[in-house]
């Protein structure tokens, strides 16, 4: 897995937090943003799109990631998370990251008051996933 130089991790933090702004939370009220980098150090965000008919919410992170797929990237070296509380992804993400990483650092932040950020593996958030041998 390739490491993030400082500037990509920042780059990716400010991407979760500006995807955040876009969040569609009528709901909830509960505004998330993501963002992915990709092996080529691309970055795709998503926020959290909700609907009247619950169920059909999508994810923030799940939004970043089938933007990435749809655009031809499947390689990723991490996600930035950003949610009020510092959040990490639900269990539905978790499988959907696992699909296209064995591991993956994930960038948690926190965007109030301070963007304070904490890092944990995908590995470690999903271990024993069910997975395409
Ligand atoms: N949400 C995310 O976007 N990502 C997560 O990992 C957990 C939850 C969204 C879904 C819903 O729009 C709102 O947060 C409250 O659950």
């Amino acid at each position: 897995m390739n490491h993030l130089t400082a500037e990509q991790r920042q780059q990716l933090i400010d991407a979760a937090l500006e995807a955040r702004r876009q969040a569609y939370a009528p709901y909830s009220n509960f505004s998330v943003g993501a963002a992915v980098m990709t092996a080529d150090g691309r970055v795709f965000a998503g926020c959290n799109v909700e609907n009247v008919s619950y169920g059909l919410t999508n994810c923030a992170e799940r939004t970043a990631i089938f933007a990435a797929v749809a655009a031809g990237q499947r390689q990723f070296m991490a996600l930035a998370v950003a949610t009020d509380g510092g959040y990490s992804p639900c269990g539905a993400c978790r499988q959907v990251l696992a699909e296209f990483c064995e591991d993956l650092p994930i960038l948690v932040v926190d965007a109030c008051p301070d963007g304070q950020v904490s890092e944990v593996g995908l590995a470690e958030l999903l271990p024993l996933r069910f997975r395409r041998k």
